[in-house]
């Protein structure tokens, strides 16, 4: 089959003729449709992220058709539309993942490639709302938005959320999320195109984060917010501090921007407010996105979608730009 392949770090992407995936007793194998980058994928590749650097098929997002099921599982999965959930092996402890953790896509083989062979106990049918390529869009963004929102966070109707960075993939679906559960959303970008797109989406405000004093800005017109959902961290973290309320959440799963710096330790404290991190979810949560995603029928934002994995090179330099709304999609042919 063909997969793009990572042979080393910084280096370009190549598509390679590789051995077909045996699906074991417990797997199954999906002729993949589509498959969606992920920010993790980027930073694999410029050598970034823990684990192996070389000699792997990325990705964490797919969608596509069982075509053959392992000795152990139903038959009836033959032929079903499905998408995967890419948070592997979580552990019994619903608080944090154990130490066998795993994100598909680094070590084990990912969706950039014609078919994936994959434990049955992650394979979801499709939600009827969404066209292949919006399913393709949703695990990984969708999972780690939904745990940062509702398990984490404990975001409630009526509470005001600043989501930082609006054009990313997990920016624009805890949006979704967050006006689905009845929550007033705010949002920063460095575009004001985005920000207009975002409010057309169903923000009631945005502040731009280039500007110097945006945080003052947006703490004087909300009076603050219940929750702060970022994924960027850096230097700027401090300023999310100050446009929370008093007894806030800020909650944080990304380090796009470098190390938090800038805390004053007595603006945490003095006001009673919580930093959380998270990352991915449990398989109950991942059911629960599901079944939310499903009864709201939210679609993830699709920015591109790419005709051929051998455009996946260009696709992984545009998300490097950061100019995407939304979500990058790759064909997988
Ligand atoms: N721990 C987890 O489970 C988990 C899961 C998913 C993602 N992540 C992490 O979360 C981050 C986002 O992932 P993604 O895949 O959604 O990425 P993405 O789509 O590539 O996000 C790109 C966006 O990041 C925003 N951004 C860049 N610098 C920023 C800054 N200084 N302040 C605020 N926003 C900034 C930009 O928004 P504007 O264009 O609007 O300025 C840009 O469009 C990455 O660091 C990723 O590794 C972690």
């Amino acid at each position: 089959m063909k997969a793009t392949f990572l042979t080393d770090s910084n280096a370009p992407l190549i598509i390679k003729e590789v051995e077909m995936p045996i699906p074991g007793e417990d797997h199954v194998l999906v002729k993949l449709a589509y498959s969606s980058l992920n920010h993790r994928d980027v930073w694999i590749q410029k050598g970034q992220y823990a684990g192996p650097k070389a000699g792997l098929i990325l990705g964490s997002d797919g969608s596509g058709k069982v075509i053959q099921a392992g000795r152990n599982v139903d038959s009836r999965w033959v032929g079903k539309t499905v998408i995967i959930n890419p948070s592997h092996n979580w552990g019994d402890n619903p608080a944090a993942f154990g130490d066998q953790f795993k994100i598909l896509g680094n070590p084990d083989p990912g969706t950039f490639a014609e078919y994936i062979a994959v434990d049955v106990q992650y394979i979801h049918e499709k939600p009827e709302h969404l066209t292949d390529i919006e399913a393709a869009a949703l695990p990984l963004a969708g999972i780690t938005t939904y745990r940062a929102l509702f398990t984490r966070a404990r975001l409630k109707s009526g509470e005001k959320i600043l989501i930082t960075g609006i054009g990313a993939g997990t920016a624009l679906l805890a949006l979704q999320y967050a006006i689905a559960a009845g929550a007033q959303v705010y949002v920063t970008s460095s575009s004001e195109d985005k920000i207009e797109r975002a409010k057309r989406l169903g923000a009631t405000g945005g502040f731009n984060y280039k500007e110097q004093d945006w945080f003052i800005k947006a703490k004087q017109a909300t009076g603050g917010f219940d929750v702060v959902l970022d994924s960027a961290s850096g230097s700027g973290f401090g300023n999310l501090i100050e446009t929370a309320k008093a007894g806030g959440r800020i909650v944080f799963f990304g380090g796009t921007d470098g190390p938090i710096g800038n805390i004053v330790p007595n603006k945490v404290y003095w006001r009673n407010l919580s930093i959380l991190g998270t990352t991915m979810g449990t398989l109950e949560e991942f059911r629960e996105m599901l079944a939310f995603t499903s009864a709201h029928e939210i679609k993830p934002i699709i920015d591109k979608v790419y005709p051929s994995l051998a455009e996946a090179q260009m696709a992984f330099d545009y998300m490097h730009e950061g100019k995407q709304f939304g979500k990058i999609v790759l064909t997988n042919q």
